[in-house]
């Protein structure tokens, strides 16, 4: 699914922001992977790229199907991004990773979130194909934090750096009330 990686005066889906109830909500599984469901897909890339992100999740545009979108490459035009519907981790590594994660949803907060280094995911393309995939490094990582998404997790609730998380959150206009911790 090719789709221009180019900013567009108005998107066609609002991300919604921390606080807003809408992400807290869990997604729920597709049946069958129609062409109303690429209509989706495509217009969370075109507001994905629009806010210059590398990932998102339905929940993220109000829409609790489970569908995410992931472009590791948005400077290549031709290299297609990755629809993931109804993923699955059906095996994680042993290896953990600490590394510093933003989000559409909370624009301005960047803090270390530790996670397992590598998966293996199971899930549909965008056409209804099964697919599998191994990945480590950011493509492991941002499959982790798009499906937080589906669960209605965000990836403040991980951040153990308490003192930390505050700042981030008070800089930025987000509040503390709005984490749901869960460590
Ligand atoms: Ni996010």
């Amino acid at each position: 699914m090719l789709v221009p990686k180019t900013a567009l005066e108005t998107p066609p889906l609002e991300i919604h922001k921390l606080g807003a109830d809408v992400l807290r909500q869990p997604a729920r599984r597709i049946g069958k992977v129609t062409e109303q469901i690429r209509d989706i897909a495509r217009d969370m890339l075109r507001s994905m790229y629009t806010a210059k992100g590398i990932g998102l999740a339905a929940p993220q545009v109000g829409i609790h199907q489970q569908l995410l979108v992931i472009d590791l490459d948005l400077e290549n035009p031709t290299s297609p991004p990755l629809v993931f519907i109804n993923p699955e981790i059906t095996a994680t590594g042993a290896g953990i990773d600490t590394y510093e994660e933003g989000c559409l949803s909370i624009p301005g907060v960047y803090l270390d979130v530790v996670r397992p280094t590598a998966i293996e995911v199971s899930f549909r393309d965008e056409m209804g194909r099964p697919r599998k995939m191994k990945a480590d490094g950011l493509m492991s990582r941002c499959i982790q934090h798009e499906m937080d998404h589906l669960n209605g997790v965000l990836f403040v609730d991980r951040v153990t750096d308490e003192a930390g998380l505050r700042k981030e959150l008070k800089e930025n206009g987000f509040q503390r009330q709005h984490v749901q911790s869960v460590s």
